[in-house]
């Protein structure tokens, strides 16, 4: 089954603008969930449209309320009207469900596959763009810290609650290529010196090309 047209034209013309003002959870982000989430919809056979609809509104909420992010972004998706032209009551109720259960510090496994697909789908296993992504979040939320240092280990930290009992990155599906790309985010990620180097990295880029100001002044997401 394909993408509604008209569905996908609401989306890109009038949720994806939503994010033009974000950082760590711009476009860049929302489409590489909605391409994981995607390959999952594929290979649990999920429907693709309720897929490609989560993926697009999951971190909406952002700028209202970071700390309830998932809550104002399932709200947005279940007050949107627009949606009922394409899904039925309980779609809808699937689809909020699964964008409030999405966190990737949630203990709990989400509600229904659709969640467990959209958080997995969530995940940075790739060491750079997480280091992207998180020392903006860190900037944003701890303008207290002061060194890269202080920022990196909180960050490292945040990162390592999100192994589970079996000692490996929590993932709530069991796609061989989401497996294969965590195996490969842990063991790097694990050397934490290979890690940090990478993380300083970035650091001084955004020290230097203005970025950081712009993260803390312009940008809307937390
Ligand atoms: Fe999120
Ligand atoms: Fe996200």
């Amino acid at each position: 089954m394909d993408l509604n047209d008209e569905l996908m034209q609401y989306i890109v013309g009038c949720i994806f603008p939503k994010y033009e003002k974000y950082y760590s959870h711009g476009m860049t982000h929302i489409n590489s969930v909605i391409t994981n989430m995607m390959m999952l919809a594929d290979y649990y056979g999920l429907d693709k449209n309720m897929a490609y609809t989560i993926a697009s509104y999951h971190d909406i909420g952002l700028n209202i309320d970071r700390e309830n992010h998932e809550k104002e972004s399932a709200k947005i998706l279940k007050n949107d009207s627009k949606l009922k032209k394409f899904f039925t009551e309980p779609q809808i109720g699937t689809m909020a469900e699964a964008v409030e259960d999405h966190r990737g510090s949630r203990k709990e496994k989400p509600r229904n596959i659709y969640g467990e697909c959209l958080s997995d789908s969530d995940r940075d296993f790739d060491v750079s763009i997480l280091a992207k992504r998180q020392l903006a979040t860190s900037l944003k939320n701890y303008p207290q810290l002061e060194t890269f240092e202080d920022h990196f280990e909180r960050c490292y930290e945040y990162i390592c609650r999100r192994i589970n009992k079996s000692g490996v990155f929590n993932l709530w599906t069991s796609n061989p290529i989401l497996i294969e790309r965590r195996d490969k985010f842990q063991k790097e990620y694990l050397n934490k010196n290979y890690a940090r180097s990478i993380y300083k990295k970035e650091w001084d880029r955004i020290s230097n090309d203005g970025t950081k100001e712009k993260i803390i002044n312009y940008y809307e997401d937390y």
